[in-house]
């Protein structure tokens, strides 16, 4: 199985648990299923009986991907199962180049209520690029497959895997509980639409460490009921940069709390650190956000909330009523590609509070060396140590 090279971020926890995982591994390889890693045969039935097998065993068991190319179509991988699974590739998964063969389904590799999982290595490809040609043209495209989505799962470890070319959301994890997600790569164009590396809804105790993020939308994006997240060392883009939303778009909605972003980078992205929501009513909120330790570059927007999100003009002269408070930003430097290094745009109805600014520079990365500006409407806070652009607090 596995070597952890870098064990030294692995909490107790984890070792305990890869501890009991590994020594009495049953090992179900999907290519004694009937699987066949030459990148034309559909090897999903195979897929499916190596999960069925490891998900009835009573002992802590292993669904093995080797080396090879395997063509594969939606793959649901239902739970409760019996025991603990590691799902290990170490080949790579494609999807048929028709998007309409997985464009059809909300995903195309789901795990279902499964708990005690850890889904290690490899590579999916989802071959993505025709699908988007589809929703570029306007034409009447199916729905889109998210890659990789976890539903109700609990206690789940995803390491290592790099997921290429989504046709939507890379990565999902939804009504899901203590997740962590590591040494991930993920990579799509910029300009492939909705293609967020990593989304998070209706979860908590998400941790994302150490992944690289290339996309063309949100490299994260933590959705409604998502709470006590913990992002760190993420490297984004290109990309919109690591977003809060959006959030309001319906009148009850479950809020967003407690999510810290630390030690992070980002790379041409649209924006760095972003707040989002409808500008309609809500009952949502975003509070305890704590953003630390971010390195811009050439970013658009790095520091950003905007309340006023109504793309084609569906909420005329609304205010959000999703309620921003206690953001603090601390020790984010760099440069913007605009000259509103800082915006808060907060709702009328719902004024941002609480929100902190600390030892902040951001410099406006401008030929004509016009220097950065903050903007704030609707906003209150404070600031400490040196913030450039001025603070407007
Ligand atoms: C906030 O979330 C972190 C995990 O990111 C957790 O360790 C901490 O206990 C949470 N704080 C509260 C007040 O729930």
């Amino acid at each position: 199985m596995a070597k952890f090279k870098t064990m030294k971020y692995t909490s107790v926890s984890w070792l305990l648990f890869f501890g009991l995982i590994i020594p009495s591994c049953l090992a179900y390889n999907v290519v004694n299923f009937g699987a066949k890693g030459d990148g034309k045969t559909d090897s999903t039935l195979a897929f499916l009986g190596a999960w069925s097998a490891a998900c009835t065993s009573t002992s802590p068991s292993n669904v093995y991907i080797p080396q090879g190319t395997f063509l594969v179509r939606t793959l649901s991988f239902n739970g409760p199962c019996r025991a603990r699974i590691e799902f290990r590739i170490d080949g790579m998964l494609i999807a048929p180049v028709d998007y309409n063969a997985i464009g059809k389904s909300e995903f195309w590799i789901m795990f279902y209520k499964v708990s005690e999982l850890i889904v290690y290595g490899g590579t999916i490809d989802a071959k993505g690029d025709g699908y988007w040609s589809c929703r570029k043209g306007g034409g009447s495209c199916p729905q889109g497959a998210r890659s990789i989505q976890f539903m109700w799962c609990n206690n789940v470890l995803l390491r290592g895997l790099k997921s290429l070319y989504s046709q939507r959301v890379h990565v999902g994890i939804g009504y899901s509980s203590n997740v962590r997600i590591e040494y991930v790569a993920i990579i799509a164009p910029s300009g492939s639409p909705n293609t967020d590396g990593i989304h998070v809804q209706n979860s908590r105790g998400v941790t994302i460490y150490g992944s690289n993020i290339k996309t063309g939308d949100d490299c994260v994006s933590i959705g409604s009921g998502s709470m006590n997240l913990w992002i760190e060392k993420v490297a984004c883009g290109p990309g919109h940069g690591i977003s809060i939303g959006s959030l309001g778009q319906v009148n009850n909605e479950p809020g967003v709390a407690n999510v810290t972003v630390v030690n992070s980078v980002f790379t041409k992205t649209q924006n760095g650190v972003r707040i989002k929501s409808w500008a309609r009513p809500s009952d949502g909120f975003a509070k305890n956000l704590n953003f630390r330790n971010l390195v811009m570059r050439n970013v658009g927007y790095p520091i950003i909330i905007d309340q006023n999100y109504c793309p084609d003009n569906s909420c005329p002269r609304q205010s959000s009523g999703v309620k921003v408070s206690e953001v603090t930003f601390k020790n984010v430097q760099g440069t913007s590609s605009t000259q509103a290094a800082i915006k808060f745009d907060c709702s009328p109805s719902n004024p941002c509070s609480g929100i902190k600014l600390q030892d902040i520079k951001l410099t406006f990365n401008d030929r004509l060396r016009r220097p950065a500006f903050a903007y704030c409407a609707n906003a209150r806070g404070s600031h400490g140590g040196t913030v450039i652009p001025k603070s407007c607090f």
